[in-house]
Formats: structure tokens, sequence, C-alpha cells
């Protein structure tokens, strides 16, 4: 992999780099993890972004996950990606509350429900979850502000978020979102799949801090103002 654009590493990287130049520049810092085509495509023929991602994507996607405190994913990816429980806790973002099959039974405190009081599933997902792992933050919709607070007040300053494009543009459009990083695969997929941004129009400016290049996959982090 190679700089082709900020961080203090001039030219090649190797993989042992990466931590380093994602690392958070403060914290709390809350980033999300995306994929695209060069033609913005999120996902490919699978309906997942498992089939449009690469190696290289996959390099700087298990260096976020292995240096993030907590993994912050909507509920709609995790049904759709079919998340399972992993060493890192996750916690889930839904107006419903219904925790996932796979993340059913996982060790208590790795898996986390941000929802609100009108969630029609609350009182299963503090069945399956504990209490202390349901958060209730809003009545009627999540407030994702308070979501960061919740988590930082945890010891949880390093946060990851992955996605998918409604949580991505609810993150932005409260604020609350300090960094998109994004990694442009060279492919071109046509047909109807949805962008890495979804939900009413936002217009928010990024500003680029790196961006790295590996067998022409652009990755790149862009901070938000
Ligand atoms: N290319 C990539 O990097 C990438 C990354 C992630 C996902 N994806 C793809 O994106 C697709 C899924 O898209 P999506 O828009 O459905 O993903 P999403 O944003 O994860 O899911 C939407 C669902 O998540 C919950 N949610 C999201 N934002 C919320 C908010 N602000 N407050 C409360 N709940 C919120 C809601 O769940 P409830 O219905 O439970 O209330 C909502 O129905 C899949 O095809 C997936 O593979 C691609």
């Amino acid at each position: 992999m190679r700089v082709l654009m900020g961080a203090a590493h001039d030219g090649l990287v190797g993989d042992d780099d990466l931590a380093e130049l994602y690392a958070p520049p403060a914290t709390p810092w809350l980033r999300v993890n995306m994929v695209s085509t060069v033609d913005g495509s999120a996902t490919g023929d699978s309906g997942r972004s498992g089939s449009i991602n690469n190696a290289a994507d996959k390099k700087v996607f298990d260096t976020l996950r292995r240096i993030a405190d907590v993994i912050v994913v909507g509920a709609g990816t995790a049904r759709t990606e079919g998340y399972g429980p992993v060493s890192t806790p996750i916690v889930l973002v839904s107006r419903h509350a219904e925790v996932p099959e796979k993340l059913r039974g996982a060790e208590p405190g790795l898996v986390l429900m941000a929802t609100c009081a009108q969630a029609d599933h609350l009182d299963e997902a503090r069945a399956l979850l504990g209490d202390d792992q349901v958060l209730v933050l809003g009545s009627h919709r999540v407030d994702l502000a308070a979501l960061r607070t919740t988590l930082v007040d945890r010891g949880w300053g390093n946060i990851l978020c992955e996605g998918g494009p409604h949580l991505l543009r609810d993150l932005v459009a409260q604020g609350v979102a300090d960094e998109l990083t994004c990694t442009l695969v060279p492919r071109l997929v046509a047909g109807t799949h949805p962008r890495i941004t979804d939900g009413p129009p936002i217009d928010v400016p990024l500003t680029l801090h790196t961006l790295l290049e590996e067998d022409g996959t652009l990755l790149g982090r862009w901070l938000l103002a």
C-alpha cells in the first residue's frame, strides 16, 4: 500500500503501519467505515458489501475493528450482512429493537441495543441482552448524540460505525460523526444498488485527510467539519 496524500509516512506502508495511519487524531472520535464501487454502489450482486470489497479494503476493515473500542451498526446492516458476535462490543441501532438471530446468545456485554422507548421489541431485547445493554435514547427516535455520549461514558472513546447507509446519513445529519473512512474499489456494477448514504438529502463538505492506494483501490479518510 502507498500513501498518495497526507499522513506522516512517505511512499510505501506495510500492514503494520495501518493502525498508526488510522489512529484517531483525538478521542472521543466517531468514524464511519464504508466501501463503494467507482460507480457509487455500496453492494454487489449478493446485496451485501462482501461482493464488492477486496483485500486492500479488508486490511483496513480489520485494522479499524482491531483499534476500535466499540462497533456501532444499523440493525438493517446487521441483518443483511449476518453480523455475529466478535471480541469487540457491538451496538445495534434500531427503532424496533429486534435483536438479529446471530447476535442472540452472545457473551453478556458483547451486544448492546440503542433504541427508543416506543420500540416494539424493547422487553424482548432486555430479556435477551440484559437491562444494562439496552440503551433507551429517546421516545420515538434514537438520539445519536446521546448514543455517542453514552458510549464515551462507558469508556469507549474510539467508536467505529460500520454503516449502513441510513445510519451514516443520520450520524452526519445530526453532527455526530467525525470521520468517513471510505474505500473506492476499481469496479463498475451498474444495476440498482444502495449508495453509501440513504435517506433525506444532506449536503456536508468533507476534508481529505489521508489517501492510500493498493492495486488501484483508493482508501481515504475524510474529516467532517
Ligand atoms: N458498502 C458498505 O460499506 C456498506 C456498509 C453497511 C451496509 N451496507 C449495505 O447497505 C444495505 C443496508 O442498508 P440500510 O440503509 O438498510 O442499512 P442501515 O442504515 O444499517 O439500516 C437501516 C435500519 O437500521 C436501523 N437504523 C438506521 N439508522 C437508524 C437511526 N438513526 N435510528 C434508529 N434506527 C436506525 C433501523 O433498524 P430497524 O428497522 O430495526 O428499526 C433501520 O431500519 C445492505 O445491503 C448492506 O449490505 C453497505
